[in-house]
């Protein structure tokens, strides 16, 4: 049996926390695509454990795998290892030998596009997009080419002189040490070793199937969110991978069936983020038609009713710790968004749902609900396919009666009838809309801050 774990808004949905909880129930955890630009964070009593690239089940001490639709950068691999180590963990991480290799090349190459770019994306800066470009062209160096020096060295000299080639002659700009076809094969094939060394590498399809025909239950975790997939999200403000349920597939090398009779379990985070640019329908950005990045996006003065935009976002910002992961970067923040959840619902086939961060909402008079949207004058109940026209939508809301301030500690440990009447009515109206059951409900951060309607993995 496998279950997966899907962003179904913009990334940063909390993820992490529910891997944690129903990999207790695991036996292995997998990552399937994205590299070193998660932010996962999994906070156990009072440590917290911020992974970018192992996955969440490592705290747990459980098998992770890392598969053949990831993008690995071995030194992040390894400082994550050294860093569990030498807190006293002892992680068993398996990595594809599929998967493809980020090189300093890659960080490069994203950085000057970035910077080149009009309408930049905002990305994390770690080379996911050019590795996965690398891999689409046929040139890249995957994870078992590092075990072969022969093959390692081959690779770098077809590749390196191109990515010079374009530096030099595209961007015009010098090439440096991550450009060095010596000193990238010699850091390169270190890896290597050590990855043989210590036994880390597997063919992932087959292992994975294995484990499940001997009985295994295996987690697979999403990285990034529906609105950033790169073929269901809002192009070009996107991740290079496909986070919804599809990429599980062909991110380890599972069957669509094998996936397909497991459970497919959506995270929601009880209000709408987004690091980076593009649109944000629901934004509650306090200037008018402020999409930062967006092209058609023209800042007006505040309006006293813009302040007040500001006010709750900084609010919500701050209650939510909603500050990057990976970069640090102030989160834009808005309103939850039913139609961005009904076309991650529909696209990874939710059969759950796990709504998150209701605690953040509390204290608020008032909370809304985006329901729908109107574009040109049509409304419309999903996310239209390109994202000029997801930019031209004006959100319909539904308005709720705000929720007090509780011990969420005791309301975690008493269930869900013990969450004030208001938050009922919110998650249900969710529940309802989206035609999927409430499979739990975050009341905070930590391990036991989580009501559990529903465990798949028990
Ligand atoms: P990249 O994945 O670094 O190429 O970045 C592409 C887009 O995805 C940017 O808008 C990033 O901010 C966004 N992104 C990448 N990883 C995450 C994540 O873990 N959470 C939220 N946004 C992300």
């Amino acid at each position: 049996m496998t279950v997966t774990i899907i962003g179904s808004q913009l990334g940063d949905e909390g993820k992490g926390g529910t891997v944690d909880l129903y990999g207790e129930g695991a036996d292995v955890v997998v990552r399937y695509q994205g590299g070193d630009n998660a932010g996962h964070t999994v906070v156990v009593g009072d440590e917290t454990y911020e992974l970018s690239l192992l996955p969440s089940g490592v705290v747990r001490g459980k098998t992770c795998v890392i598969g053949n639709g990831c993008v690995v950068n071995p030194e992040t691999l390894f400082d994550e290892l050294d860093a569990l180590r030498e807190r006293g963990l002892d992680p068993d991480v398996r990595v594809a030998e599929r998967a493809h290799v980020i090189f300093p090349y890659h960080r490069r190459l994203d950085g000057i596009e970035e910077e080149d770019k009009d309408e930049e994306v905002g990305t994390t800066g770690r080379g996911i997009g050019p590795t996965y470009e690398d891999k689409a062209g046929r040139r890249g160096i995957r994870v078992g080419d590092l075990l072969d020096e022969e093959v390692l060295r081959t690779r770098l000299e077809y590749v390196v002189p191109q990515k010079r080639a374009v530096v030099e002659d595209v961007f015009g700009k010098e090439c440096g040490e991550e450009l060095d076809i010596d000193e990238l094969f010699e850091t390169y094939s270190g890896y290597g070793e050590r990855l043989a060394e210590e036994g880390m590498t597997v063919n992932c399809g087959d292992y994975l199937q294995s484990r499940i025909d001997d009985g295994d239950e295996v987690l697979l975790e999403g990285a990034q969110g529906t609105l950033i997939d790169i073929d269901h999200g809002n192009y070009p403000f996107v991740t290079s991978s496909n986070p919804t349920a599809g990429g599980a597939c062909t991110g380890t090398g599972l069957g669509p069936t094998e996936i397909g009779q497991g459970e497919i379990v959506g995270i929601v985070k009880g209000y709408a983020t987004r690091v980076g640019s593009g649109p944000l329908p629901t934004e509650l950005a306090g200037v008018e038609g402020d999409t930062p990045g967006y092209e058609g996006s023209e800042a007006q003065p505040l309006s006293d009713a813009g302040e007040r935009e500001e006010e709750l976002a900084t609010y919500i910002r701050d209650e939510g710790g909603e500050y990057g992961t990976v970069t640090g970067r102030p989160r834009r923040v808005g309103w939850l968004d039913l139609p961005v959840l009904r076309h991650a619902t529909r696209a990874s086939g939710f059969t759950g749902v796990v709504v998150g961060h209701i605690d953040v909402l509390a204290g608020l008079d008032e909370v809304q609900v985006g329901v729908s949207y109107d574009l040109d004058g049509t409304e419309i109940d999903t996310v239209p396919p390109t994202t000029e026209e997801w930019g031209r939508c004006s959100v319909n809301y539904r308005t709720f009666d705000g929720w007090p301030e509780v011990d969420w500690d005791a309301v975690a440990s008493e269930g869900y009838d013990a969450l004030p009447e208001n938050a009922r009515d919110y998650l249900e109206f969710v529940e309802s809309e989206l035609e999927t059951p409430l499979y739990a409900v975050g009341v905070g951060p930590g391990r036991d801050q989580t009501i559990v309607l529903e465990n798949p993995t028990t």
